[in-house]
């Protein structure tokens, strides 16, 4: 009788060890799903906060990006990014500098009556270029005589600042689940 009982104990831990072991198991493994979903992020609250020009303010990414016809045209039409893989579009947005949208650099044009321009190219004639000044608070186009130009040099830093600082880590990984939708 004793030992039947000892070996009924036994096999009650071992059950109860097992129990528990998959317990935390499934415990462990639905946090990490949960984590897993957390990084995705939510594109429908990405949308939102893309367009969001109340909460961003002048930061909001739709002030200078068009998606599908909506926006400006400052920086590059974000309607396909999310065809780029996904540290790309992460790196765009907390790290633009890192690499410059061909086409899209700050260009510091030096005229030949002394004055300079900075702004990014948004037309281009044989004889004219026309450039968004970037030191005009409405950024303004204006139209420059090629001629009339001593020199033109590109620089380093994208017109696009970081946003590492301004959004929560949750905001940013919403805005790429959101750019990873456009096709
Ligand atoms: C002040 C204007 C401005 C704002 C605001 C802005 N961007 Fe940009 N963005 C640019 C410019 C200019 C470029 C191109 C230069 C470069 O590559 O950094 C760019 C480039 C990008 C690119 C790379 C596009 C490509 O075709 O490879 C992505 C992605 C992007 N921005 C996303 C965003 C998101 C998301 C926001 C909002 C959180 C945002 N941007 C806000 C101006 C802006």
């Amino acid at each position: 009788m004793y030992e039947f009982r000892n070996w009924g104990i036994r096999i009650g831990i071992l059950v109860l060890g097992v129990f528990l072991g998959l317990a935390l198991y499934l415990s462990l493994s639905i946090s990490q799903i949960k984590a897993a979903e957390e990084k995705k992020g939510d594109p429908a609250a990405g949308e939102k906060l893309f367009f969001d020009t109340q909460g961003l303010g002048a930061l909001a990414c739709v002030n200078c990006h068009k998606v599908n016809g909506k926006g400006a045209d400052v920086g590059p039409d974000l309607s396909h990014v999310g065809q780029k893989p996904v540290e790309y579009l992460r790196e765009s947005i907390v790290k633009p500098s890192a690499y410059i949208v061909p086409g899209y650099e700050i260009l510091s044009i030096k005229m030949k009556d002394g004055k300079t321009i900075d702004g990014l190219k948004k037309g281009e004639t044989d004889k004219e270029l026309k450039i968004m000044d970037i030191t005009d608070p409405d950024l303004k186009i204006q139209t420059i005589q090629k001629d009339q130009i001593e020199s033109i040099t590109p620089q380093p830093d994208s017109f696009m600042f970081s946003f590492e600082k301004i959004l929560k880590e949750d905001q940013l990984n919403n805005i790429i689940a959101y750019l990873q939708t456009l096709k």
